[in-house]
């Protein structure tokens, strides 16, 4: 949710914070704004509302010329979409100039007690009370004043912050909101992701929780804490092509996404798997330890939520552990029941996203090990949990999640294979076999994605439709989860789902002639329970779609279209259903004329509760 970018140095700033707004508008797309102090360190602002083009387009027409300025791209929470509440914002004295990603939850008062003293607010926005804040408090010194500003807060921020008075000079503070830094020799970077900063450097800093940095024309930074400390940076190499954050040739970041996974899992497995075994240094316990875990937490968000349902039914079915998983946001105001012989998967492609991070501090709290699965390299999950799993997809860009979701199945099934290990209960013998099967599924992966025109013909099925439903059972009912959820997210068009078994406690009373229901239905152990449901929604007049195995004639008289799965173990169909699901959203929500990459209302990382 926003993005906020800034930089000082030698070279023009407008067109790297440009640069840098474009890398971050995953997080936020409705309006867009940049701020440059100019040669007579006047500030000089342009905002647009719209995409990040809708103000490069401006900044064509009339540049704004300095070396050192800050930027933003907003995703609203406080105030509507507008101009008018685009960031940055000037204080009063139009001396000042801040730019905010986050919430600040005590705005009211703070606007009310600022507002009393004179000061003229031009935003319905939180955000703006810590310009003006920063202009009540001013000391002399920006970073200092900032540290003096942010006990007066609540909430969650990334700040980020210049001022005539101390021209070149940026100040940068963060709270529950992303943001790195980057000394380079071309000059101070700070950004709310590290995508933002991959063209202009391979080492960046991510700021903690409560520190703050001043950046430098010189291209330094000086990290500090709130009482002033000096910190010791502690950089992250970034290993990531830059060139797997742009469009390559393909139409949209999805397609390109979703097209990737064949590479992306063939390098999550080359990572950890090695002569027949599971490599997880992160989970290492001796057997006593692993004996020892006698519950686990899964926590998170939406399509990571269902990587988790995955998780849980592979974890019980091989290493028979209990395991909650809900969405983070209920979990964390439940009862949880955790202590030191708890673990806590916190699975989240962002590493950011605000209930997930808060829930798995929680269950920390409680004595419990926090192991992250995440894509992000230094991202907010991965620097507080005891042991990271990165899913090595690369930068996912797009708002809907496809490489990430696959990625974070495939390291399920790594943890539930090196538990059932640690614990005893599968031999060498079978993991090095299930392992086997695990590795051929890049393979089966890039053969759907030959067989693509089945997914477009199958999207056919949802024109003119209002409403769906998609179904499927044990494994797989997290499939058709995330299925409706892909749907919903790009195309607008509402998708429900339920296990199969559970559709005619209820949701059968929606179905209709014509009504689209997606079943998956894989030859597994509930293939034949699967059949039946098919069979009682055919009866009601629906148009059905299977995700189906290759070959299986059973499922021929049930389906108007079939997306034939090649071979896998039954187990691994979650993975292959699940790029055949994510081609068919594409296909509905292109057919509907909605951007695939950049849906109404939602934003990559959401970093607020
Ligand atoms: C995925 O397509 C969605 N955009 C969304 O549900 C997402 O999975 C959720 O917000 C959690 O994000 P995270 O994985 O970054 O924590």
């Amino acid at each position: 949710m926003c993005g906020v970018m800034g930089y000082t140095g030698p070279k023009e700033a407008e067109q790297l914070l440009l640069d840098g707004l474009f890398a971050l508008e995953y997080r936020g797309y409705d309006s867009a704004g940049i701020a440059v102090l100019d040669e007579s360190a006047h500030i000089k602002m342009v905002k647009r509302l719209g995409k990040v083009q809708m103000l490069s387009d401006s900044l064509k027409k009339k540049p704004l010329h300095g070396t050192c300025g800050i930027a933003h791209t907003r995703w609203a929470t406080h105030g509507v979409p507008s101009e008018r509440n685009a960031h940055p914002f000037l204080d009063c004295s139009k001396r000042i100039v801040v730019a905010h990603n986050g919430i600040i939850e005590n705005y009211a008062d703070l606007k009310t007690e600022l507002r009393a003293q004179g000061h003229v607010f031009t935003s319905d926005t939180d955000s703006e009370v810590v310009t003006h804040l920063v202009e009540s408090m001013y000391d002399g010194s920006l970073v200092s004043t900032l540290r003096k500003v942010c006990m007066r807060l609540e909430g969650a921020w990334a700040l980020v912050a210049m001022c005539s008075m101390e021209p070149g000079t940026i100040a940068v503070a963060r709270k529950g909101s992303p943001l790195v830094v980057a000394p380079t020799p071309e000059g101070a970077f700070a950004a709310s992701d590290l995508t933002a900063l991959a063209p202009h450097t391979s080492d960046v800093i991510p700021l903690t929780d409560g520190q703050f940095a001043t950046l430098s024309q010189d291209g330094t930074v000086t990290i500090t804490t709130i009482d002033g400390t000096v910190v010791e940076p502690e950089p992250i190499h970034i290993d990531w092509d830059v060139s797997s954050a742009t469009l390559g040739g393909y139409p949209d970041f999805m397609k390109k996404e979703i097209s990737e996974q064949p590479q992306a899992l063939s390098r999550l497995l080359a990572s950890r798997v090695a002569s027949g075994t599971v490599e997880l240094d992160e989970l290492s316990m001796d057997g006593a330890a692993l004996l020892n875990i006698n519950r686990i937490y899964i926590v998170a968000c939406g399509t990571s939520y269902h990587a988790g349902l995955y998780a849980k039914k592979l974890i019980e079915r091989w290493a028979r552990i209990p395991v909650e998983v809900d969405v983070a946001s209920e979990m964390l105001y439940d009862e949880v029941l955790a202590d030191e012989h708890t673990l806590c998967l916190a699975i989240t492609q962002s590493g950011e996203t605000a209930e997930t991070l808060l829930c798995s501090r929680k269950l920390r709290r409680m004595g419990a090990k926090v192991i992250a699965i995440t894509n992000v390299l230094g991202s907010t999950v991965a620097t507080e949990a005891d042991g990271v799993i990165y899913l090595q997809s690369g930068p996912e860009v797009s708002v809907a999640s496809t490489k990430a979701y696959t990625a974070m199945l495939v390291a399920s099934a790594l943890v539930a294979l090196f538990l059932a290990h640690g614990r005893g209960l599968m031999g060498s013998g079978e993991i090095a076999q299930r392992l086997a099967e695990l590795e051929r599924v890049p393979a089966a992966v890039a053969e759907i994605l030959d067989r693509q025109g089945l997914a477009k013909e199958a999207a056919s099925v949802f024109e003119g439709a209002t409403s769906s439903l998609f179904l499927g059972r044990g494994l797989n009912s997290a499939s058709a989860r995330e299925g409706a959820l892909k749907l919903k997210e790009i195309s607008y068009l509402h998708a429900e789902a339920y296990p199969s078994g559970e559709m005619k406690h209820g949701p059968i009373a929606v179905i209709d002639k014509g009504y689209p229901v997606v079943f998956v239905v894989p030859q597994d152990d509930v293939h034949a329970k699967t059949l039946s449901n098919m069979a009682e929604v055919l009866a009601r007049g629906a148009d059905v779609v299977a995700v189906a195995s290759d070959g299986d004639a059973e499922v021929l008289p049930y389906a108007q279209h079939i997306m034939w799965l090649p071979p896998t173990a039954e187990w691994l169909t979650p993975i292959t259903s699940a790029v055949y699901l994510q081609l068919m959203a594409r296909y509905v929500a292109l057919s509907r004329g909605c951007n695939v990459d950049r849906p109404r209302n939602l934003a990559k990382s959401v970093t607020t509760e």
